[in-house]
């Protein structure tokens, strides 16, 4: 069984889809082994009480910077024997040490179609907000595994969704989970822990 951990920083609906696909039997050959949020209180933490997922805290402020932080994330990863990290709204960046401990292992999941509306700054509502301003007819949304670039792994599936006249960053936030993050996420990961993922160069290869 692949162990995934599965990093959180707020509502924790991405969280969700994973706890729900896992009960349809969905996340074949993994199991979700524990969640970390990276506040506390958050909402997520309460889903992943009710589904009896052993969580924790592991909160930027106890930490005198962002490397520091890392490290105790890796150090608890590790002590979890954790194979799998996916970033689920997580919104804290954590530095490279992660990566390197868990090359081409840390999976992300971003608001958009990547390379466009990603990197510094385009997180959460914020990423809606800027594919509304520029005008996109669709956007959609991008599992990718994480490298030391911000948003700039090896893209493993992307969705797209229609953007209306009548959006707001409310409104094209919700459809872009409904029909996009809340399915690819949950499906990159069984793709992970059924062995079926290869990456060469920036190339992710699904074998059939
Ligand atoms: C999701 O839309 C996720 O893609 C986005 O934040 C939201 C969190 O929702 N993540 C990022 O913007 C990361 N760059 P959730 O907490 O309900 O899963």
């Amino acid at each position: 069984m692949v162990r995934v951990a599965v990093l959180v920083s707020g509502g924790g609906t991405n969280l969700q889809a994973l706890i729900d696909a896992q009960n349809r039997g969905e996340i074949v050959g993994g199991e979700i082994s524990a969640v970390i949020a990276s506040k506390p209180g958050v909402f997520a933490l309460e889903r992943a009480a009710k589904a009896n997922i052993p969580a924790f805290v592991i909160a930027r402020k106890d930490f005198a910077n962002s490397r520091e932080m890392t490290l105790a994330y890796v150090s608890k990863l590790k002590e979890l024997n954790i194979d799998l990290v996916v970033l689920a709204g997580f919104m804290t960046i954590l530095t490279e040490e992660l990566v390197q401990a868990y090359p081409n292992a840390v999976m992300n999941v971003h608001p958009a179609l990547i390379p466009s509306f990603c990197g510094k700054g385009y997180y959460g509502l914020h990423v809606h907000e800027k594919a509304l301003e520029y005008g996109v007819k669709l956007s959609g949304a991008t599992c990718h595994f994480v490298n030391e670039e911000c948003d700039g792994g090896p893209i493993i599936m992307q969705k797209a969704v229609e953007v209306k006249p009548d959006d707001t960053p409310e409104t094209l936030q919700l459809r872009i989970m409904e029909q996009a993050e809340w399915k690819i996420l949950p499906k990159s990961v069984s793709l992970f822990c059924e062995g079926r993922l290869s990456v060469k160069d920036r190339t992710v290869f699904i074998k059939e």
